[in-house]
């Protein structure tokens, strides 16, 4: 079964847990004098584990995720990435957008590696690199096309790619899923949690499909709206030694998405 915890209580200390990659103190954010997108957010990411932040839309959701980036200023609270207060983007954490925003003019290759040419590495190791995460995304024999000559799933494989190959630590990834069919979502959130089994990363992601946060998820947060809150953090207690398939016909991961949507369906009018 599902196991709720409470959100970690900080007593105001200014110590970190070294298990957490990213710690979220206090988070309040207003736009402009009235819309309180988010109210005292305390959230722990454990280091190496996927939590996806989960919620009906307005809820604070990419408001939380862009604080975390840092390329938006919380009115109150603070972000701690590594145990260092967070000021503005880093490194360490790599922002992957909803459209991937993949450069038309260039392909796959130099999509791929374009992370490491900002950060100014040589072009035979981010080529190295870039073909080393095309081959685990499953595009191989695509290094010279161009986004347009790719589909819309390939098109987000390279995005994946790109994002895999920088060498952040933490991904935070909004609603990469949203715009794309049934089948491509599906396909596409085995691979993630396959490049997720061989690659040591923190994934932050957010979505508002109840079934994807329990299938992809080591902890889920459900934020409630109006001003975005905390309403309960769970951990899917699902094995991912097996299938897929599997997953998708397992008693917890059904009970799971049942139990969420109890939870969160009073919030929508
Ligand atoms: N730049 C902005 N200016 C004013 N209000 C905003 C801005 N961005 C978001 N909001 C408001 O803040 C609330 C939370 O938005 P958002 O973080 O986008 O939620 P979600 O991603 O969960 O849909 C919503 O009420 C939204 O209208
Ligand atoms: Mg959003």
């Amino acid at each position: 079964m599902a196991s709720a915890a409470a959100a970690p209580a900080y007593k105001g200390t200014t110590e970190t847990s070294k298990d957490n990659i990213v710690e979220v103190r206090n988070i309040s954010k207003t736009y402009g004098t009235d819309i309180h997108a988010l109210d005292a957010i305390n959230l722990a990411f454990p280091t190496g584990q996927m939590t996806t932040l989960l919620g009906p839309s307005g809820c604070g959701k990419t408001t939380l995720l862009k604080i975390i980036a840092g390329l938006l200023e919380p009115s109150d609270g603070q972000v701690f990435v590594h145990g260092r207060p967070v000021t503005g983007p880093g490194p360490e954490r790599a922002f992957v957008f909803q459209d991937f925003a993949l450069l038309p003019w260039a392909t796959v290759l130099r999509n791929v590696g374009f992370g490491l040419e900002l950060t100014k590495h040589p072009k035979s190791e981010r080529e190295e690199k870039a073909r080393h995460y095309i081959n685990e995304v499953g595009l191989a024999g695509f290094e010279d096309k161009y986004p347009h000559e790719l589909s819309g799933g390939m098109r987000q494989r390279v995005g994946l790619a790109r994002a895999m190959a920088v060498d952040a630590d933490v991904l935070l990834m909004d609603e990469p899923f949203s715009a794309v069919d049934e089948q491509t979502r599906r396909k596409f959130q085995e691979d993630l949690l396959h490049l997720l089994s061989v690659e040591r990363k923190t994934v932050i992601f957010v979505t508002h499909s109840i079934e994807e946060a329990v299938y992809v998820s080591d902890q889920i947060v459900l934020l409630s709206p109006r001003p975005g809150r905390i309403h309960a953090t769970i951990r899917p207690d699902i094995s991912r030694d097996i299938s897929p398939d599997d997953i998708r016909r397992n008693k917890t991961y059904l009970d799971t998405v049942e139990e969420i949507w109890t939870d969160l369906r009073k919030y929508l009018d």
